[in-house]
């Protein structure tokens, strides 16, 4: 269980970073049959195998379970293979809820009598069947030409994050027997209730305002004002600059705990950034897609009170005052775009070097700011003794530098071993665009912000598409400076 003592050792983990993980997840991707080579067999055998042609089509999530035995993974893949089921992502993990070794959560496009059969069969060889049925009723892939065969799907349009938004790998409900809310019936229930909203939401919805109780007000004021405590000496000014706004315009106040609709208002008009509430933890690459759109995957449920500097998971009170003020930000929301942008269709392993740069930088990142040290991840402005730790003057800090810091191992468990200072979000924008273009895809990106999608730029007529709308941009510019200068 938790105790003081292990915060002073430094295993809090409040600066556990929101909705994605990506040391979690690459612990998890041990498979006996990694993602990459499954799906290279897939694209082969789907060129060649009549896809199903009901209209009733759609990325379907299922989650079942396996006794740790060797070949017990394979088998149940060939399930899939047998029906001509199509996956698009696999993950697999250490078991948390089952007496069964591992979980694997799957998403594949099929339509309903296929996964009907899916699921017959995998409930007679496996442990547990757990299947979330697709409700779009086409397939994200459908048309893809051919030379982006083997790219993993991503979203190109911002609904598109409906069918990936509630694709997590960690349950809101699900809480681990360390949790300290884990023997806390009451609290599990209410958990319960905050995933089931997040389940629910798609796209457009008001997020839904939250009657907090009074013990969850009394957390969220002992976190609140305990890092404000700090914030003066200690936060980017960025931060500071935009706290007394959400004060406010979102009513951030000790005994108050603000609602996500106020503040995805304020995002949006701030930096065009929007809230989407999540169950629980995403994938990587799930989560990176949502900053491609400027969507920030924000969870609504608040830690446990029995100890309110301490949380095992990232909860209202980290996304709130660790993520938001920066995120009204519009250099630093530039900086997160980027990084969203970069992971579309990219290669696990590429996704993995851009969740890493994402934890140093967005959870984690220091800046230097009048000659000082300051802090403006969101780990670390949401952890007490984190932050004090990281500007003590005894950690270890490095120049980020992408092509570096990619490779660092991610802590989630104790203290970083090392942090990675930018001089600006600018210079560390410009130095995420630069890495980004190592990445090897068939194509790349541009976000359209009228239609608020991604257009794939691989083709001479895209790109002149795109010289006529730079030619625009330089006719306002140019307007622009006829009319200064007729004024001087
Ligand atoms: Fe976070």
């Amino acid at each position: 269980m938790y105790t003081k003592n292990s915060e002073e050792h430094g295993t809090c983990r409040d600066g556990s970073f929101d909705s994605v993980n990506p040391a979690y997840e690459e612990k998890q991707l041990n498979n006996e049959v990694t993602p990459k080579t499954f799906d290279e067999k897939q694209d082969k055998r789907s060129s060649s195998t009549s896809r199903p042609t009901s209209s009733e089509k759609g990325v379907a999530t299922i989650i079942f379970s396996l006794k740790n035995e060797v070949g017990g993974l394979v088998r149940a893949l060939r399930l899939f293979q047998e029906k001509h089921v199509n996956l698009v992502h696999i993950e697999s993990r250490k078991s948390k809820r089952r007496n069964s070794d591992f979980e694997i959560f799957v998403g594949c496009d099929t339509d309903h009598e296929q996964l009907k059969e899916l699921t017959q069969l995998l409930r007679t060889h496996t442990d547990g069947v757990e299947i979330t049925p697709f409700e779009n009723s086409t397939l994200p892939d459908d048309g893809r030409p051919a030379d982006m065969a083997g790219v993993p799907w991503f979203p190109k349009k911002i609904s598109d994050l409906d069918q990936s938004s509630n694709r997590v790998l960690m349950y809101g409900s699900e809480l681990d027997a360390d949790h300290p809310g884990f023997k806390d019936n009451m609290y599990r229930t209410r958990r319960k209730y905050f995933a089931d909203l997040a389940l629910g939401y798609k796209l457009g919805d008001p997020i839904l305002r939250i009657d907090f109780t009074t013990e969850e007000v009394q957390t969220w004021g002992v976190v609140f004002r305990e890092l404000h405590k700090l914030y003066p000496s200690h936060a980017c000014k960025e931060h500071l600059k935009n706290l007394p706004l959400l004060t406010k315009y979102c009513n951030y106040s000790e005994d108050n705990i603000p609602q996500l609709e106020d503040i995805s208002h304020f995002l949006k008009e701030r930096s065009g950034f929007i809230i989407r509430p999540v169950a629980g933890y995403l994938s990587p690459r799930d989560f990176l897609a949502g900053l491609a759109f400027r969507v920030f995957h924000c969870t609504q449920y608040v830690r446990h009170s029995s100890d309110p500097l301490y949380t095992p998971e990232p909860d209202t009170c980290h996304e709130l005052l660790g993520h938001v003020p920066l995120l009204a930000e519009p250099s630093f929301a530039q900086f997160s775009q980027e990084i969203g942008l970069a992971s579309l269709g990219a290669s696990d392993d590429a996704v993995q070097k851009l969740a890493t740069c994402y934890f140093f930088t967005v959870e984690f990142g220091l800046c230097k700011q009048d000659g000082r040290l300051r802090a403006y991840g969101a780990g670390l402005l949401s952890s007490i003794s984190e932050l004090q730790h990281a500007l003590s003057g005894k950690a270890h800090i490095l120049p980020f530098d992408p092509a570096v810091t990619c490779n660092q191992e991610c802590i989630i468990t104790t203290f970083q071993d090392v942090y990675f200072v930018s001089e600006s979000f600018e210079d560390a924008k410009n130095k995420m665009r630069e890495f980004a273009k190592t990445i090897w895809r068939p194509f790349t990106v541009r976000y359209d912000p009228y239609t608020q999608s991604v257009d794939i730029v691989k083709d001479t007529t895209t790109i002149n598409s795109m010289v006529k709308d730079i030619r625009h941009e330089l006719d306002i510019v140019e307007d622009a400076l006829n009319r200064l200068n007729k004024q001087l």
